[in-house]
């Protein structure tokens, strides 16, 4: 691939000097090629400042060098969170990671068979670069020192190397990625792209800035290539800091949550030091016991004490300084206010040493006493007021479906009391008022199912004093659903987005192998042809967990499954998170990391929302525990009959058009839930409807005469009769070029119907040789008969 690459950029004509410039970058960023190309100037030394308050004597040559008093002002952790580290491109120094090929760690990945199958060039926090710069031999640390001990050094070198560190969500990533929803595969790191896409302004910034002259006809188009190619260089070490940064951002929270946070976790430590004295073994082995260097701290590292009591929750505070270290405020359906998390007792975990409900503030972190108080299973929702309407018709779907799980329903600040108000009549007036349709499935139904549908028991969880006020805007837009993932209350819960419809009992989605296996089921969207550029991939792929990581702390490598899946294959959309079922006790440091995904630029911009967050936080914190439902999003509703080409001949490929992704399970493919609520077209409120008319064209199954009827069927729960499973060979086979007028995608998006949300859905695709079959799932007629009772449930239809 990379070779394929360059020799089209050798063959390109494209001047010689370009090549050069834009080879050596894009190789010297992105490929497994030794860092002797780049000069590793260290002006640590020319930076010196003495200042009064140390014995400089006593300071290391680093510490003397990276004090600097003006830059510990710009990173003042302070209230005033506009200060923010400015990148400046000239004074970029790459972090020298050579480390990575001591000898030491060559011989721990083949004596603990650890392999790094990322097939990048190595990158490791900038943090351990000091660390063996202070340590240059590896064997002191991991010969002699365990776990904890490690954690500390890994703390005091941090705050060595700057006093007021902490991860600030408001910092600023500039990305230089080439966004354009069109065109994903465009990135901007080739010289060409980003010259292309840079052109109009650069030349702007040129004429202002360095041009001398009145006559811009003088213009040489060399003087103004070389402006560029210098802007290019200076693009790409704002993007290198960037990404670096970026990089250590995600180790600091890894490991934080990996020393501190575990511990109320025998098993995860026991794991770990189970793991450190199988390695100090292996480095006495090696080494020979005798000539095992001893380790010494630095004379800084000495005066950076770092153990004692409550140094968990000082280091928490600049790993999470958004957390106010407040627990959400509860609210019972019937108006009890609670300050601590609401006590159900529908289910017990088996294994829990310690005592639930209880929350001692600030006993230890606060994350800890967090995870002593989960208790139960249930279902957490997300709302503001917009919501509100789906949010009812879920609840009423809920208790059709029979749901006895508690609910809560999470949101910031100001849910209207009508609004609580709608919910609880929702929840808790008697439904025995059923739809007519649902004569014909009576027999499906329990005994008593007419006697009346369950309550639900609701609780109102505001987020509003969870999060500090200089931070919350960074969790507008998605970021309520992060915040609801972490301050529910349960251990485990099935999240659902507010427009989500389930044809499944809640509890039995708990009772799913997948789930048991994992403690965390996901499910993946729709396979549609967008790809990555191979340029993200290398950036997800450096914040894996590396061998050092590996080796100081036992983070698993992240081995075969999470990189051989469809996003690391290439394709741009791979989980939808509708539907999300975790195991909070079992897995809340993979749940923590995704707040921090949430405020990085260079990641916001490469995940559609938060939705690939999900996985990638338990990617990053190297837990591939992980399980996916096997199917892709399947489109439901009813293919259209006897679909013909203009010369009469009946197509190959199956057509289904609406804008719902659906799922169905694995096992045996029965309808588990979907997207986008139960109305034909969600956005039947929106929707030009003489535009639609006008432009119907061949999509629906009948022909709309009227807007009156269009605006019915556009509002009537879709009709399910059948499941198209468009054919899915992985992220290299979604398209089928070919000139019978087969469809050549399988998930064609229509900007023009249902207010420009509209999808067809083929379950074929390619003709001859490139044809690809899926399936048409056909549901029975009582299956049938039971989604649309559900439907008209959702909807309120009498
Ligand atoms: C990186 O560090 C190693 C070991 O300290 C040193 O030998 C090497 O010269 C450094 N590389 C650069 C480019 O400075
Ligand atoms: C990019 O960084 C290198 C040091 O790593 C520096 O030598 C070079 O001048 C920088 N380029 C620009 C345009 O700032
Ligand atoms: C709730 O707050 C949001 C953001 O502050 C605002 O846009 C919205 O109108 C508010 N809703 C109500 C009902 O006050
Ligand atoms: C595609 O598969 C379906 C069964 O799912 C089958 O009925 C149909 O004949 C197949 N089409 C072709 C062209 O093989």
């Amino acid at each position: 691939m990379k070779f394929s690459y360059y020799r089209f950029l050798l063959y390109s004509g494209v001047a010689a000097w370009t090549i050069l410039l834009n080879g050596y970058l894009f190789l010297y960023h992105y490929d497994n090629i030794a860092l002797s190309v780049k000069t590793f100037t260290n002006n640590v030394n020319s930076q010196q400042n003495n200042n009064g308050l140390y014995d400089s004597d006593k300071m290391d040559d680093k510490v003397k060098g990276d004090y600097n008093e003006e830059e510990n002002h710009k990173w003042a952790f302070s209230s005033d969170n506009n200060v923010l580290h400015k990148f400046n491109p000239h004074h970029y120094e790459p972090v020298n990671t050579s480390i990575v090929n001591h000898k030491t760690f060559d011989l721990y990945k083949m004596h603990a068979d650890v392999k790094d199958l990322r097939g990048i060039r190595p990158t490791i926090a900038t943090n351990y670069e000091t660390i063996f710069k202070n340590h240059p031999n590896p064997n002191t640390i991991l010969g002699n020192l365990d776990f904890k001990e490690r954690c500390s050094l890994y703390f005091q070198n941090l705050f060595i190397t700057d006093h007021n560190w902490y991860l600030n969500p408001n910092e600023e990533l500039p990305v230089g990625r080439y966004v354009n929803p069109y065109d994903i595969e465009l990135a901007e790191f080739e010289y060409s792209n980003w010259k292309f896409y840079n052109h109009d302004r650069l030349k702007q910034e040129y004429i202002d800035y360095e041009f001398e002259g009145d006559d811009q006809s003088t213009i040489t188009d060399a003087e103004l290539e070389k402006f560029m190619m210098r802007k290019f260089e200076e693009f790409w070490n704002t993007t290198l800091q960037v990404e670096q940064k970026t990089l250590d951002s995600i180790s600091h929270l890894r490991i934080f949550n990996k020393c501190f946070l575990s511990n109320s976790d025998p098993k995860q430590s026991e794991k770990a030091n189970q793991l450190i004295r199988d390695q100090k073994e292996l480095i006495q082995t090696i080494q020979g016991k005798d000539y095992l260097p001893s380790f010494e701290f630095t004379e800084s590292e000495k005066m950076a004490k770092l153990d004692s009591y409550g140094v968990c929750s000082s280091l928490e505070k600049r790993i999470y300084p958004w957390l106010s270290f407040q627990l959400p405020v509860f609210e019972k359906w019937s108006g009890e206010i609670e300050l601590t998390p609401p006590q159900y007792n529908n289910y017990h975990k088996k294994s829990k040493s310690f005592t639930t409900g209880t929350f001692h503030q600030m006993s230890d972190c606060f994350f800890n006493d967090m995870r002593k108080s989960l208790n139960g299973r249930g279902i957490v929702l997300t709302l503001g007021d917009v919501h509100v309407e789906n949010t009812l018709n879920l609840i009423r779907l809920l208790r059709a479906l029979g749901n006895r799980l508690p609910i809560q329903i999470v949101y910031y600040d100001n849910l209207s009391g009508s609004s609580k108000a709608k919910i609880v009549k929702a929840a808790r007036q008697s439904m025995r008022d059923f739809p007519a349709s649902m004569e014909k499935i009576r027999h499906l139904l329990p005994e008593d199912y007419d006697l009346g549908l369950p309550v639900q028991n609701i609780h109102f969880v505001n987020l509003f004093n969870v999060v500090r006020e200089q931070y919350i805007h960074k969790f507008e837009g998605y970021g309520n659903k992060l915040l609801a993932t972490i301050f529910n209350s349960f251990e485990e819960f099935i999240l659902l987005d507010s427009d989500v419809v389930l044809f499944k009992n809640p509890e039995w989605f708990f009772e799913t192998s997948k789930y048991k296996e994992g403690g965390a089921l996901f499910y993946k969207d729709r396979a549609t042809s967008d790809k990555r550029p191979e340029t993200d991939l290398f950036l997800l792929k450096s914040l894996l967990p590396n061998v050092i990581d590996n080796a100081m702390f036992g983070f698993p490598m992240v081995p075969e499954k999470t990189l051989k899946n469809d996003a690391f294959e290439g394709m741009y959309h791979f989980m939808e998170a509708g539907v999300v079922l975790l195991d909070k006790t079992r897995h809340l440091n993979s749940i923590l990391m995704l707040p921090q995904l949430y405020f990085m630029e260079p990641l916001m911009t490469r995940s559609h929302g938060d939705k690939e967050f999900f996985w990638l936080a338990f990617a990053f914190n190297g837990n591939e525990e992980y399980v996916f439902n096997d199917y892709r999003a399947v489109a439901v509703g009813e293919v259209k009959p006897d679909r013909r080409k203009d010369n009469g001949e009946l197509y190959l490929a199956q057509q289904l058009c609406n804008s719902h992704p659906a799922h169905i399970d694995d096992e045996d493919n029965s309808l588990l839930w979907l997207n986008s609520g139960f109305h034909f077209c969600g956005k039947y409120d929106l929707v030009d409807y003489e535009n639609d008319l006008h432009k119907q064209g061949n999509y629906y199954l009948q022909t709309f005469e009227n807007q009156e009827d269009m605006r019915h069927y556009y509002y009537n729960p879709i009709n399910i009769r059948h499941a198209v499973v468009p054919p899915f060979s992985g992220a290299n086979y979604l398209k089928g070029p070919n000139k019978e007028g087969e469809p050549e995608i399988a998930w064609q998006m229509l900007h023009v119907l249902c207010h420009d949300y509209m999808w067809c859905t083929y379950s074929s695709i390619g003709y001859g040789d490139t044809f690809q079959n899926g399936t048409v799932i056909e549901f029975d007629e009582d299956q049938h008969s039971y989604f649309k009772y559900l439907g008209d449930i959702w909807v309120g239809l009498e």
